[in-house]
C-alpha cells in the first residue's frame, strides 16, 4: 500500500481563533483528514516574539486545542501537539537560522508588520522567525502546508532553504507546497475590507467562539460599498466589502459567486449581510458547543497533547538526527 502524503500546519495561540484562521486554514485541514497523515500543532513558541501574559498564553493553548478537535479534527487521525513540547523545533529552528540569509529575512511582510506595531520590542525572534517556522515544517518532510494566502511568502523561504540546504547535503529535506483555499484565502475585516481579518480589530473580526447575536451584529455593521449600484455582484476591485462577504457565504455554503448573485438578485445589501451572518452562525454553532464540552474535560486534553508530543517527537528526531550527522556533529 501507498504510504499516505503528510500535511502539516500550525496557528499561533496568541489570540482566539477566527473565522480567517478557520476559512483560510482549519477547513483544509479538516476537509482532508482522511486522504493524509497530518501534523497540526500550537505554535506557542512563536508567540513569544511579541510579548504575551502567562496565564493567557497558557489558557489561549489548551483553548485552541479544544477548537481544533471541535472544528472536525479527531485526535486519532490527526497528530496535535503543542509546539514546545516538541524541543527539536527549536534545535532545528537553530540550525536553519545559519541557512537563512539576514536579507531574506529582512523582505518577510510579517516582520515588517510587526515591527512597525511593536517598535518598542523588535526582538531577535521576531527576525529569525520564519526560521523556526521552517523548522516546524521541514522536520516532518511534509508534501503540503494548509495556509492562508498571508503565509505563503514564509512558505516560500522554507522551500528556498530547504533546497539550499539540500543542495550542500544532498536529500535531506522534502521540499513542501504551500495549499491555499480558493475562497477563504484572505478574509478581510468586516469594518476594514482593505486589512485582513485579525484579533486587532476585534469590531471587524468574528471569533469562533463568539455568541450568534454578536456574528450577527457585526455583519449587520460591516462595510458594503459607497456605489449606487447596491447589489451583490462580485468585483473584488471596486467592491471589496462586498466580494469579501461573498467569498466568506461561499467559503462557508460551498456556493459559487454566480450562484450567490442570482440568490440576492434585486435584494440589496440589507437582505444580503444579514443572510452571511446567519450562514456563519449555522457554521460555528456546532463548533462553540463542541469546544465549550472539550474544554471542560481537562484529562482528555492533557491525554491528546501528551500522545500527540509522543508522536511529533519521533517524527521529528529521525529528521533532526539525520541534519545533525550532516552538518559534522557528533552524535550522542
Ligand atoms: P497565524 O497564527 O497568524 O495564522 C494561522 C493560520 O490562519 C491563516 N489566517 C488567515 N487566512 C485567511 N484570512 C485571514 N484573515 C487569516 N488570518 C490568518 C494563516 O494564513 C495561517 O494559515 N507563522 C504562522 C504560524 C505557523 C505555521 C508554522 C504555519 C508557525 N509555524 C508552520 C504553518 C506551518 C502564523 O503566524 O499564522
Amino acid at each position: 500500500m501507498d504510504e499516505k502524503k503528510v500535511m502539516l500546519s500550525g496557528i499561533q495561540p496568541s489570540g482566539d481563533l477566527h473565522l480567517g484562521n478557520y476559512l483560510g486554514a482549519i477547513k483544509n485541514w479538516v476537509d482532508r483528514t482522511e486522504e493524509f497523515d497530518n501534523y497540526y500543532f500550537m505554535a506557542d513558541m512563536h508567540t513569544i516574539t511579541v510579548r504575551q501574559n502567562p496565564a493567557d498564553l497558557r489558557r489561549r493553548t489548551l483553548e485552541q486545542l479544544a477548537q481544533y478537535i471541535a472544528c472536525g479534527l479527531d485526535p486519532e487521525k490527526n497528530t496535535l501537539f503543542i509546539q514546545s513540547h516538541v524541543h527539536q523545533h527549536a534545535e532545528l529552528g537553530w540550525v536553519l537560522q545559519c541557512y537563512t540569509m539576514f536579507g531574506e529575512l529582512s523582505r518577510m511582510t510579517q516582520f515588517k508588520d510587526k515591527s512597525a506595531k511593536h517598535k518598542e520590542n523588535i526582538n531577535g525572534g521576531l527576525f529569525t522567525y520564519p526560521s523556526l517556522m521552517a523548522a516546524d515544517i521541514l522536520l516532518y518532510q511534509p508534501d503540503f502546508v494548509p495556509v492562508g494566502e498571508d503565509q505563503k511568502q514564509h512558505c516560500e523561504l522554507t522551500r528556498d532553504v530547504a533546497q539550499r540546504f539540500n543542495s550542500i547535503y544532498g536529500d535531506v529535506f522534502k521540499i513542501p507546497e504551500p495549499y491555499i483555499p480558493k475562497a477563504g484565502a484572505r478574509v478581510m475585516g468586516l469594518t476594514a475590507p482593505d486589512s485582513k481579518m485579525s484579533k486587532s480589530m476585534p469590531e471587524g473580526c468574528v471569533f469562533l467562539m463568539e455568541k450568534p447575536e454578536d456574528i450577527q451584529r457585526k455583519f449587520k455593521r460591516a462595510i458594503t460599498d459607497s456605489d449606487t449600484e447596491n447589489c451583490v455582484h462580485y468585483d473584488p476591485a471596486n467592491k471589496p466589502g462586498v466580494a469579501n462577504l461573498m467569498s466568506i457565504y461561499s467559503a462557508v455554503t460551498g456556493r459559487s459567486y454566480e450562484a450567490i448573485e442570482q440568490e440576492f438578485a434585486g435584494c440589496g445589501y440589507g437582505k444580503f449581510k444579514p443572510a452571511v451572518g446567519d450562514a456563519v452562525v449555522e457554521c460555528l454553532r456546532p463548533i462553540r458547543e463542541e469546544a465549550t464540552r472539550i474544554l471542560a474535560d481537562k484529562a482528555y486534553l492533557e491525554n491528546v497533547y501528551k500522545a500527540g508530543a509522543e508522536k511529533a517527537s519521533y517524527v521529528a528526531n529521525k529528521t533532526l538526527r539525520k541534519v545533525y550527522k550532516k552538518i559534522g556533529f557528533v552524535a550522542r
